[in-house]
């Protein structure tokens, strides 16, 4: 239903989650993980399909890398059951499951060469010395180290590192892939490069990936879908799309970029539209979903995406409201304004620099009175 909401620029062959009839690659089914008396999972299901990044997002403890532990083997379920490529995992070790995982902290072998640490796990599985010579060479080709193949884990820098630790993953030729914040270790600059690499490299090797993350921006560049975690449980899993413009609840809208969300009441139930009392106003919302007058709700409105101006507007419309500008964060490409409405509610707008200001004191300041418009469509409404 929410597919639909959605242009859809991708065809069905790389949406397969929205084919009932595709045979999923990994079906997680009721699993539940207790230590002692503690829950770190609790009865998720979830299917994953072949050639999809997958990502697992969620804060630090909510149950993210024992999940993906139980995938790789490491972990037995307390409950529930996992089934790789129609077959169930109960009984099946790490070392014979159809996959591969890339720990958090990449675990190189720090005295062996970028090449014998690829070759390693190829060796134990007695391969062929021609194969195993034909796989790294197309592997180191994959992630462009040729040229560092005789150097030494500490002899190259945290990027490099990471896409050893890939390669040497990626060349047993896995049909999963686990990936457990692979790129946590890498500063800001060259994490959001690597991003783009580690979804490129996904894309050409095909290959299902599942990812672990923290990281909200990390897992909205790299992933297919994305699972929102809290406490051990999926709170919404969807699309990056679908996660931040069609979150299901205040979680989900709080946790993915920021909102300012607002307690409701559904007013009036039109056909084309929803009136919500809130302490800013009334608020007309584009319908979305079937709703119940003098129902509570919550609306979310993304900071983004409510127009900040210095005159009112010139004609009447129904989404807007006034306000002081209580302080302003400069961004650079961007800043942040949190404006003071009359009702004393603070909102937060978002507006681009677009333009290089003249001067050092510009557009709109301090103590300036605004006027604030957004559109019904860009109102968020939540049942809970
Ligand atoms: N072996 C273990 N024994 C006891 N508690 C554990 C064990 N492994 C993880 N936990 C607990 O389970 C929760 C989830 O851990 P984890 O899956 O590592 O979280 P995340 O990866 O999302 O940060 C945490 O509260 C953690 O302390
Ligand atoms: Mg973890």
């Amino acid at each position: 239903m929410l597919g639909d909401q959605i242009s859809t620029d991708q065809n069905a062959t790389d949406r397969p989650w929205l084919n009932s009839d595709a045979e999923p690659l990994i079906r997680i089914r009721g699993v539940t993980k207790k230590f002692g008396e503690f829950v770190a999972v609790n009865n998720v299901d979830l299917d994953i399909h072949q050639g999809e990044l997958f990502c697992l997002l969620g804060g630090s403890g909510c149950g993210k890398t024992t999940l993906l532990r139980m995938l790789a083997g490491f972990e037995v379920p307390t409950s529930g059951q996992i089934l790789i490529d129609g077959n169930d995992m109960s009984d099946v070790p790490p070392y014979e499951r159809p996959t591969n995982m890339m720990f958090q902290n990449y675990a190189l072998f720090p005295h062996m060469s970028v090449e014998k640490n690829i070759a390693f796990g190829l060796q134990q599985d007695k391969l062929p010395k021609d194969e195993i010579e034909d796989r790294i060479h197309a592997i180191l080709k994959l992630v462009e180290l040729q040229d560092y193949k005789k150097r030494k884990p500490q002899q190259l820098s945290g990027g490099q590192r990471q896409r050893v630790a890939l390669a040497r993953a990626l060349v047993k030729e896995p049909k999963l892939l686990l990936l457990d914040e692979p790129l946590g270790a890498l500063d800001k600059k060259l994490r959001e490069q690597t991003q783009f690499e580690l979804a490129n490299i996904q894309d050409q090797v095909g290959i299902t990936f599942v990812v672990v993350t923290h990281d909200q921006e990390e897992a909205m560049t790299l992933s297919t879908r994305i699972a929102v975690m809290d406490k051990g449980e999926f709170i919404q899993i969807g699309s990056p799309t679908e996660i931040y413009e069609f979150p299901e609840n205040r979680f989900v809208a709080d946790f993915i970029g920021s909102a300012n969300i607002l307690e409701g009441q559904i007013v009036e139930d039109s056909a084309d539209h929803v009136q919500v009392l809130t302490d800013i106003g009334e608020l007309n919302i584009e319908h979305s979903q079937p709703v119940q007058k003098g129902a509570q709700v919550w609306v979310a409105l993304r900071p983004e995406k409510i127009h900040l101006s210095a005159e009112a507007p010139s004609e009447p419309q129904p989404n807007q409201s006034k306000g002081i500008v209580e302080d302003i964060g400069y961004l650079g490409n961007s800043s942040i304004y949190k404006i003071r409405l009359e009702s004393g509610r603070i909102i937060d707008v978002t507006a681009p620099n677009q333009i290089r200001p003249k001067s050092r004191s510009h557009g709109i300041t301090w103590e300036d009175t605004v006027y604030l418009t957004w559109d019904p469509s860009s109102v968020m409404l939540l049942n809970k």
